[in-house]
């Protein structure tokens, strides 16, 4: 039922959108991005109250989602594999994103949104990949894995938001050699990573992260992180050319997202 609505919803979105140019294409986004969280969360009602508010919340507060889309990161890559994909938000938001474009709700000026064949979510945690399983459906391709140790088989594109600093600096340098090793030459890795050197902004996300730990059951964390030049080292020993753009405009932290081909 709430699939129905939200379609409803995506119906009655005005369009044709306005006129092009930047301007225009942020007021088209305006314009969709309501619909777009709808039908990207409403699936997470299935997996209960804070599935879903959680998918609500994150999906409004974080920049990530918008900048993969309005980017074209993922753009042409058919097998895209999400490493530490939580409750599996991104084939959520891809699987919206697809739907919202075939009925010509779309900013001006986007590139059309990624159409993979597969997404395969890894994730450690059991109960994420309950939530995930009970959101997505059968099919979903989320799968409960260490990723330290999990093979990761082959992919065009490989997500890593936000979960490397959850591992030790040696744990970090070998997933990082396995996904390169997983990718094809032109292959994709997108990094999120907080930057250690940020001062005030960055202790406040590394207290984040404590907090939604402890509010987790998981008690304290041991977080290993980097600066982006020493996260940029790191991605260059394991072969990735990598640019960084920052990626936490609206939210109070300093997190980069990590662009990296495969050299
Ligand atoms: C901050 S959340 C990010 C989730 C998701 N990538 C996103 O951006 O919505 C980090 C996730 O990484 C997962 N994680 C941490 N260490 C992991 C490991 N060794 N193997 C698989 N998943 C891991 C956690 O369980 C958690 O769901």
């Amino acid at each position: 039922m709430h699939e129905r609505l939200s379609a409803e919803r995506v119906a009655g979105t005005r369009g044709p959108l306005s006129a092009s140019g930047p301007a225009a294409a942020h007021s088209d986004w305006l314009a969709v991005r309501p619909a777009l969280i709808d039908l990207a969360s409403l699936p997470y009602r299935r997996a209960g109250r804070f599935a879903y508010h959680f998918a609500r919340g994150k999906l409004r507060g974080d920049p990530v989602f918008r900048a993969l889309l309005e980017r074209g990161l993922l753009h042409g890559r058919a097998h895209i594999l999400d490493l530490g994909c939580g409750q599996g938000l991104l084939t959520a938001w891809l699987r919206a994103a697809a739907h919202c474009h075939e009925r010509g709700i779309w900013p001006r000026g986007w590139p059309e949104p990624p159409r993979a064949r597969t997404i395969r979510g890894m994730e450690l945690s059991a109960r994420e990949v309950a939530r995930a399983r009970r959101a997505l459906g059968a099919e979903c391709a989320v799968e409960q894995a260490d990723i330290r140790g999990a093979p990761f088989g082959s992919a065009e594109a490989v997500m890593l938001l936000d979960v490397l600093h959850y591992m030790s600096p040696e744990s970090q340098r070998d997933v990082l050699e396995r996904v390169r090793a997983a990718l094809p030459q032109d292959g994709l890795l997108v990094l999120r990573v907080g930057d250690a050197d940020g001062g005030v902004r960055f202790r406040l996300s590394r207290w984040t992260d404590q907090v939604i730990a402890l509010a987790r059951g998981r008690g304290l964390l041991r977080l290993h992180c980097r600066s982006i030049g020493e996260w940029q080292e790191l991605l260059r020993a394991c072969h990735f050319d990598s640019t960084a753009q920052p990626m936490s405009g609206g939210t109070p932290f300093t997190n980069v997202l990590l662009i990296a081909q495969a050299a």
